[in-house]
């Protein structure tokens, strides 16, 4: 059956029909000899929104993520990352590949460090000791919950990271779905981290593409980096003209999608399943479907027989993405389904 409604992912956005339009009437030239006036335009845009002197494309949040650590860290460091977050779970171990770094998880509920944890994890010096070089955030928070951490959650990282000297790297796949949430901007939730990661294919629709922003001296040598792990580009206009739209016209329709997602939570709510009601939300619905009797790998499966598509995430939690390809009558259409699928004898 064809695929009607699919909450797997905001990465399965497809891109607009203006953006499809800006593609194919892009102005480009060779990026890796700065002529493509495209590239050059979407860099100094993202640069400006979040308040940073300079930017660079990249193909993929996990490239920026990856070039990050490798200009902060080098062999034998230590970067300091949430248990839970992409860089350090779904990145085919880039860190300790990539930079030669080895990362330091520390568990998080919040999207914020706990600063005594903090405090312990930030190597002392000593001969025998890793140095810490690097302190990494995401905003929003873990990708199977999406909370949308204020900039007040991270006084204390930020103090200690101050005092220790070391740089703070902010993985912001979502930040634009977090500034709305919180009703601010990119620049006010990012302005204290020295580089952060913003990607285009999210929650703002773009096909591809991620934007790596900090310092004129960091995106020299993130520029370097990426042509030597084969990142550079040639005619990137056809990706960075989606990405200006993306920046300038889908950044504010998130609203949308998070008011969606609050219609699935009450929705699934009603039909006695238990949605992650911690913190701000946005368009990530993560459910338990425990009290139901069902296992997620059935639910799952059940769903995409009526063309519905989300993603397991354990036995019995599974995750739901609202996006630009979701209406709230789709929505609707799945509450249905579900409440259906609940009204027959529960599965073990
Ligand atoms: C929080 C977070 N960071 C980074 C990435 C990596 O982005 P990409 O898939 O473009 O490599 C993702 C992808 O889903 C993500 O959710």
């Amino acid at each position: 059956m064809e695929t009607i409604i699919d909450l797997r992912s905001d990465t399965v956005t497809r891109p607009t029909p203006e953006m499809r339009e800006a593609m194919k009437n892009a102005i480009v030239g060779d990026d890796i000899l700065r002529d493509d006036p495209t590239v050059i335009r979407l860099e100094e845009l993202s640069a400006e929104l979040f308040g940073k002197e300079a930017a660079l494309l990249t193909i993929s949040g996990t490239m920026s993520n990856e070039i990050a650590a490798m200009i902060y860290a080098r062999p034998g460091d230590e970067i300091i990352v949430f248990s839970e977050s992409h860089i350090y779970n779904l990145e085919t171990g880039g860190i300790s590949a990539l930079s030669g770094a080895q990362p330091r998880p520390l568990q998080s509920d919040s999207g914020a460090y706990d600063a005594a944890e903090l405090c312990r994890a930030i190597m002392p010096p000593g001969v025998q000791r890793a140095r810490t070089r690097l302190i990494c955030l995401e905003n929003t928070f873990h990708l199977d919950r999406g909370l949308a951490v204020a900039k007040g959650r991270y006084a204390e990282t930020i103090a200690l990271a101050r005092k220790h000297g070391i740089p703070l790297f902010m993985d912001g796949a979502r930040i634009f779905n977090a500034a709305a949430a919180l009703n601010t901007t990119v620049a006010d939730l990012t302005g204290f981290c020295d580089s952060v990661d913003v990607c285009l294919c999210k929650g703002l629709a773009a096909p591809l593409g991620s934007l790596l922003i900090g310092s004129k001296d960091f995106i020299d040598e993130a520029r370097r980096i990426r042509q030597r792990i084969g990142g550079g580009m040639r005619q990137a206009g056809v990706i960075a003209a989606p990405g200006l739209i993306a920046l300038t016209r889908m950044a504010g329709r998130l609203a949308e999608d998070h008011e969606n997602a609050e219609q699935l939570r009450s929705g699934l709510e009603g039909l006695g399943i238990r949605v992650d009601r911690g913190g701000v939300l946005t368009n990530i619905v993560n459910l338990d479907i425990c009290p139901t009797g069902w296992k997620a790998s059935l639910f799952a499966d059940r769903l995409s027989g009526s063309g519905i598509k989300v993603k397991v995430c354990a036995e019995h939690t599974l995750r739901m993405v609202t996006h630009n390809d979701i209406q709230s009558r789709d929505v609707a259409f799945v509450l249905d389904k579900i409440g259906s699928m609940l009204r027959e004898r529960p599965q073990a």
